[in-house]
């Protein structure tokens, strides 16, 4: 039987958008086969809440379930700042860790300082990438930030996703973003397929 491919999200610091990049992904990778989305963090269980309300055609399963049989995509979000042993464990485990940082100082500073405690702790690097997230819309700051990390020996993904309330507002309404009533909903979209199509 085919392997499940695991995407796990992860990050230093909370609040970048982990959750909103695990729904919306796990909604696109769905289209493509049978899709299961893992939530760890169990008090605050955004994107499991998340996709039971939107009713998503995909499997949602806690840790201790762990992979579902049959799952072709599995996507993995993390809780708030998991210990560097349990994200080791992720650059092991997973097909491919993605941490999401947002295009400021203070959020990449904490994402370069995450990349080399890993490098140096020796995780398995060639399966971790940077994705660009909640980047302004306008201008090319997320690009920059991209280039930047890049020159730095960073793998980064070359999707940025951009800043747009419509995912906020899929996540009140419980929808994905493509089904929200918004002129930039099907921005938000194509940067969640977009971002499928580079690491599936
Ligand atoms: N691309 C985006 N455009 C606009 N808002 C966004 C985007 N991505 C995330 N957000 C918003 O940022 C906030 C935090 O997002 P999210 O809950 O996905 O982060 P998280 O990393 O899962 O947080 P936590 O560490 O608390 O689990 C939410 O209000 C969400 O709607
Ligand atoms: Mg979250």
């Amino acid at each position: 039987m085919e392997k499940t491919m695991i995407l796990a999200l992860t990050s230093s610091k909370g609040g970048v958008g982990k959750s909103t990049l695990a729904v919306g992904l796990s909604g696109v990778l769905a289209m493509r086969g049978p899709t299961a989305l893992m939530d760890a963090d169990v008090e605050i269980a955004t994107s499991r809440d998340w996709a039971l309300r939107a009713k998503l055609p995909v499997q949602v399963v806690t840790e201790e379930e762990g992979v579902p049989k049959g799952a072709r995509y599995m996507v993995l979000d993390t809780e708030g700042r998991p210990d560097l042993e349990a994200m080791l464990a992720l650059t092991r485990g997973a097909s491919t860790v993605l941490i999401p940082t947002a295009p400021n100082g203070v959020e990449l500073r904490a994402t370069l300082a995450l990349w080399h405690k890993l490098n140096e702790a020796g995780g398995d690097m060639q399966r971790v990438r940077v994705i660009i997230t909640k980047s302004p819309p306008v201008g090319s700051v997320g690009q920059q930030a991209r280039d930047d990390l890049r020159t730095r020996g960073v793998q980064v993904c070359e999707t940025v996703v951009r800043l747009y309330t419509a995912h906020q507002r899929a996540y009140e309404q419980g929808v994905l973003v493509r089904d929200v009533h918004d002129t930039r909903s099907e921005n938000a979209w194509a940067d969640l397929l977009s971002l499928t199509v580079e690491v599936c």
